[in-house]
């Protein structure tokens, strides 16, 4: 091993303490230094923090974004969601690859580019999207990729490639992005205006356990997709003993379609870190977390200025606000390019410096949660309502939105419409209604919540947008009358099998299978009885798998066959072959021949 690695290493595990449960900072930051982590790397940093190289090995190998072999030194990650591969992703790919020279996944000879593919960057309301390293380039073509990489060439920093900066924070000096926040209504709750300490002060003049029944009395429900009631989870956790309670702010935002937290993230940090001290201050917590996904890493020094300023106020640190024996501070802990992490269990055991695996439940974070004490896990946009109920009062906001729903709800929309982007709207608006607001009146097909959650025709449009009808965390994906949704649903049954953890057999191979019987329908070789087969190990895959993705991730076949059966109908033929169409039957029995000595008579060559 060279002396080079082994001192940056030390260097970098002091500045955490030689802290193994803060190995994704270590792992990200030996990467930024190194390029990549390599065996000595690895090892290395075992030695540093008082582990097994294994240890280190599974991060390295678990996330998207970490690496074992050098990549280029800028790397582009074109993001091939369904959406932008509607809005033309795949030619902008070619441009990159022809311009490039390489193939997807591959680095240039030089070592200067790496060209990949990743899942969702949360930019589909500005799609065709990328990452260059972390800097997002947006409404991409092939023209704009083939200048991209010709001023890349010319000087590798992607921050020269923002010509133009977005609206609001996004041209912050600190953020300095090309993104668009693209927000076309606001509400009362988390875009209207805020001044930041009236919530907390409002907050600190009640007992925790005010502060909890408040949240209650407004009924408010988590906004990342499960819907459980906050003030609910909060008593639990405020009851569960420990010597320590921790805040977790989910800013994972890895469901397909969903960019409404990185709107909050960009316009309403304050609002978002108020809610997080008041969650703080309920629970009986010290210390917060913000998991800021990877792909979001743009946004990091401007949330860090955001904390900084918030701590010279007094909003964070010791005594918070006068208060006396109240103390509360927040620290950004950045993801790493997995999906799964979003689950609540799979997140924590990434703040603990770990693959991203979910847990068994229970015990339940709010029992038992990061570093094993008791943990309030809770959505971005959840935290703002928590802010407004505390500064407005609970019965405000209960009379907001819907009677089994309260507040407003933030939908991030892309897809077939004429305006895409983040519209803050009350509970219960029904579907129609919305779609005609974002220009999408002539949608065949809508996927609600994300691929997690269903894709509906239009008999289901005059359902309504909350908890008890049409749950969503703030996707809506519009399809218009020429798309095809079986491929759609093929697509998204790629994405979990990419993101799948891989821990239990039906999820990591039932997904595959699915997959695989879909595709063959697409390819025209399906048989009537597929349908059955898919249904069936669809289920299956639904009630047996350990965690929400495998217990979500047949959604796309499920719900399309049940309100697009007819699609089905029209591919499947009972006189089919019944093939998988990427099955090599000479490849297959190549080996065979090569034993027996001679060809097989089967094969027609
Ligand atoms: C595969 C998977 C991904 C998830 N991704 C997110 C996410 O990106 N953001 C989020 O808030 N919740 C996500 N969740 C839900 C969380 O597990 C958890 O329910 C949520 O953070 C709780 O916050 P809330 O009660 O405020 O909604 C995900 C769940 C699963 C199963
Ligand atoms: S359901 Fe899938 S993602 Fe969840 S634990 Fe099992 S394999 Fe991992």
């Amino acid at each position: 091993m060279t002396e080079n690695v082994e001192s940056a290493v030390r260097t970098i595990c002091q500045a955490y303490g030689y802290d193994r449960t803060r190995m994704m900072d270590i792992v990200r930051a030996v990467q930024e230094k190194l390029g990549c982590v390599s065996g000595p790397a690895m090892e290395a940093i075992a030695r540093a923090t008082g582990t097994h190289r294994v240890d280190v090995e599974s991060v390295v190998s678990f996330y998207a974004f970490f690496t074992e072999r050098p990549k280029g030194k800028v790397v582009i990650r074109l993001c091939n969601d369904v959406i932008d591969r509607m809005q033309g992703a795949d030619a902008v790919a070619q441009a990159f690859c022809d311009e490039l020279g390489v193939r997807p996944g591959e680095t240039t000879p030089d070592g200067a580019f790496t060209f990949e593919y990743t899942p969702c960057i949360g930019m589909c309301d500005q799609a065709p999207a990328a990452l260059v390293n972390d800097v997002p380039v947006t409404s991409l073509s092939s023209d704009a990729a083939r200048r991209i990489v010709r001023s890349l060439r010319a000087d590798p920093d992607p921050r020269k490639l923002v010509s133009r900066l977005g609206d609001g924070n996004n041209a912050h000096p600190l953020v300095q992005s090309m993104v668009l926040n693209h927000i076309r209504k606001t509400g009362p709750v988390v875009l209207a205006e805020f001044v930041s300490g009236e919530a907390l002060q409002k907050a600190l003049a009640m007992t925790p356990a005010e502060v909890i029944r408040d949240m209650k009395t407004a009924r408010l429900r988590g906004r990342g997709g499960a819907g459980f009631p906050t003030g609910i989870k909060w008593e639990f956790c405020r009851a569960a003993p420990g010597e320590k309670k921790f805040v977790i702010c989910n800013a994972d935002e890895g469901e397909p379609g969903t960019f409404k937290d990185r709107v909050i993230l960009t316009e309403r940090a304050d609002l978002l870190f108020e809610g997080m001290t008041i969650a703080g201050y309920a629970i009986g917590a010290q210390a917060g977390i913000l998991y800021l996904r990877g792909e979001y890493a743009y946004l990091r020094a401007y949330l860090e200025d955001v904390l900084n300023r918030r701590r010279s106020a007094g909003l964070l640190g010791r005594d918070i606000l006068g208060k006396a024996g109240f103390h509360f501070d927040i620290r950004i802990q950045m993801g790493a390019g997995a999906y799964v992490c979003g689950e609540e269990t799979a997140l924590i055991s990434s703040c603990e410096g770990l693959r991203g695996d979910p847990k068994n439940r229970p015990p339940f974070p709010a029992q038992k949660g990061y570093l094993g004490f008791p943990t309030v896990v809770n959505n971005v946009e959840t935290f703002c309502c928590v802010s407004r109920i505390a500064e407005k009062g609970a019965g405000w906001f209960a009379q907001l939105g819907s009677k089994g729903s309260p507040g407003t709800k933030l939908l991030s929309i892309s897809g077939d419409c004429r305006r895409p982007g983040v519209y803050e709207v009350p509970f219960g608006i029904p579907l129609k209604e919305f779609l005609e607001m974002a220009g999408a009146e002539d949608a065949a097909a809508v996927q609600v919540g994300g691929p997690s959650g269903q894709m509906i025709g239009p008999k289901d449009f005059g359902r309504t947008i909350c908890y008890d009808d049409l749950a969503t965390g703030g996707a809506i994906a519009v399809f218009g009358p020429g798309r095809d949704v079986l491929q759609i649903a093929q697509q998204y049954m790629e994405f979990f099998i990419e993101e799948s953890c891989g821990y239990c057999t039906p999820c990591r191979v039932g997904n595959i299978l699915l997959k695989e019987r879909l595709e063959r329908i697409n390819c025209g070789k399906g048989l009537p009885t597929d349908l059955d087969y898919l249904q069936e190990l669809g289920e299956t895959v639904k009630a047996a798998s350990r965690c929400g993705l495998g217990q979500t991730s047949p959604n796309p076949i499920l719900t399309t066959l049940k309100n697009f059966r007819a699609a089905y109908e029209a591919k499947v033929r009972p006189d089919a072959d019944g093939l998988m169409p990427s099955f090599d039957m000479r490849a297959a029995v190549a080996q065979a021949e090569l034993i027996a000595g001679r060809a097989s008579v089967h094969m027609e060559y």
